[in-house]
């Protein structure tokens, strides 16, 4: 089975009861269900952090590892970390990067990735549904 890992950041863990005019009112655990099941042929692992380095040291943990792929919503360090950046480069596993708003349409300090040069491709702007987009792009299915 081809295995697939979601990797969210810092206050993803919050999400259903953060901002939910902006990100929704859905729990991840609840939402990743629904995923799963969208996609029988796949296997999933979730793993979420707030912290920089549990992020740098999961890519590199599974980014050598016969993943299909990494879909990644790296939160805000998306816009300030290069450390980040520069584990995404570093690894083989291809890499979608994933945010459920739409960035481009937010302030502009969100409008700046340091890692999208590293990734596979960006989904941004559809809900948790944006997930489900990346994996679709992943596999193909
Ligand atoms: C986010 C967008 C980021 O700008 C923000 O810092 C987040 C969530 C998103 O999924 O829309 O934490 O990545």
């Amino acid at each position: 089975m081809d295995k697939i890992i979601i990797i969210n950041g810092p206050n993803l863990n919050l999400l259903g009861v953060r901002e939910p005019s902006i990100y929704g009112g859905n729990s991840f655990e609840n939402y990743l269900e629904t995923l799963k099941s969208s996609f029988p042929s796949m296997s999933f692992e979730y793993f979420q952090s707030n912290h920089e380095g549990a992020l740098i040291d999961k890519l590199h943990e599974v980014g050598f590892a016969g993943y299909k792929g990494i879909v990644f919503n790296a939160g805000a360090f998306t816009h300030t970390s290069l450390a980040i950046a520069d584990a995404v480069a570093a690894i083989q596993t291809p890499v979608v990067e994933v945010h459920i708003s739409n960035v481009h349409a937010r302030e502009t300090f969100r409008q700046h990735s340091y890692m999208a040069v590293n990734c596979r491709g960006v989904i941004s702007g559809f809900g948790l549904d944006s997930y489900r987009l990346a994996v679709l792009a992943l596999t193909g299915n």
